[in-house]
């Protein structure tokens, strides 16, 4: 929280609604969805309009001793006078969510990045399959009140926890008859659902899921299962599962000519961190995209990320330097 900073100091040459660069918002409002996750309202400190964004955006937020993470914004998106993102409190953690849910107060000012968009709608759908398990529930809101607002079509599977529900009654709200919102409270019951809604899709739905690994894991089977092209499944991942640690490999810093010897166990990114070499990060886990670096040349590359397309991967120009490895590698950096 940066309550003492004036909100002054930020303002630039352009219009404020196409402010995206780090900023001070205000919190103008909390509430508590579930014990364990916390709804944040932002607003411009001044009444001034905030930048639309694409359903599916994020925001990336100042979450304390330095850390920024990533909450995607549950509103349609169209004239938005708030951002609004809620945070899922991780147990037994110091980290940035739980700083976010002890720290903001209604008045304070947190700086934020953003909107950005990494989970967008494909314009020329003719239906879409939404997808949300636990507080994946966020991105997928966002894309049914665009759909909503457009008069679009969707069918909505939700699958939680009985008591950990946030943003049930927004869904049940936009249900209708455009909408239809199908909800799983177990695991059995969820796979069933995704089984039976992947086969039974109009031609030209597009698919989008966001939840925890072992849930998007059971979606991208299922959708495989039911014959769907990959460019039709979407998904975004908050969390990505456990890596290896990997074989030890070198790189080459192409500017300065300095060779690292990156050791199993250690990141590429952390080892440019360590010898002073500046690279933007976020997730560290190949889900944010925040990391992307370009390549000169590599003897093999292996990329471990969920942000690449087969075809950037296939071109062998840029890799996430949180996970990814490779053998002798030259960056352009
Ligand atoms: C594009 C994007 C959008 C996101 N949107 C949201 C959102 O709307 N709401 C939200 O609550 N979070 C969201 N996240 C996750 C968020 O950015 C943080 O990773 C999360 O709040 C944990 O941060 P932390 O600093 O508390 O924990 P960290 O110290 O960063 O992580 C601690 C450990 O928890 C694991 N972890 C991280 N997220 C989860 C999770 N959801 N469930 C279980 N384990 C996890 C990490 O792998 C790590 O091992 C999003 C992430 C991305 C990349
Ligand atoms: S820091 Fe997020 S993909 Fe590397």
């Amino acid at each position: 929280m940066t309550q003492t900073r004036r909100a002054e100091e930020y303002v630039g040459h352009q219009h404020p609604a196409y402010a995206l660069a780090r900023r001070p918002l205000e919190v103008v409002a909390l509430e508590r969805l579930t014990d364990r996750i916390l709804h944040v309202v932002l607003a411009d400190p001044a009444g001034k309009p905030l930048a639309g964004y694409e359903p599916g955006s994020h925001l990336v937020v100042d979450a304390g001793q330095g850390r920024r993470n990533a909450y995607s914004l549950t509103g349609d998106g169209l004239n938005p006078r708030s951002y609004e993102i809620s945070v899922l409190r991780l147990p037994d953690g110091d980290g940035g969510s739980v700083w976010l849910h002890e720290k903001l107060t209604v008045g304070g000012l947190l700086d934020v990045e953003g909107p950005r968009s990494m989970f967008p709608p494909v314009h020329d759908q003719q239906h879409s399959l939404l997808v949300a398990g636990g507080i994946g529930v966020t991105p997928v809101l966002s894309h049914a009140r665009a759909l909503k607002r457009a008069r679009r079509s969707a069918t909505i599977l939700y699958s939680y926890r009985p008591g950990h529900q946030a943003h049930l009654e927004d869904l049940l709200t936009l249900a209708g008859q455009e909408i239809r919102l199908v909800e799983a409270t177990t695991a059995d019951d969820t796979r069933a659902a995704l089984d039976a809604l992947l086969s039974e899709q109009p031609f030209g739905t597009h698919a989008y899921a966001c939840g925890p690994p072992a849930m998007l894991e059971a979606y991208e089977e299922a959708a495989r299962q039911a014959g769907w092209p990959a460019g039709r499944v979407h998904l975004e991942r908050f969390v990505a599962p456990d890596l290896d640690p990997g074989d030890p490999f070198t790189v080459t810093v192409a500017s300065t000519g300095q060779s690292l010897e990156i050791p199993s166990g250690v990141s590429l990114l952390d080892g440019l961190l360590q010898a002073g070499v500046r690279v933007n990060y976020l997730c560290k886990q190949g889900v944010c995209g925040e990391c992307r670096i370009p390549v000169r040349t590599a003897k093999s590359l292996q990329h471990r990320d969920f942000v690449l397309t087969a075809a950037e991967r296939e071109a062998a120009a840029d890799l996430m330097a949180c996970v990814s490895r490779g053998r002798d590698i030259e960056v352009g950096l």
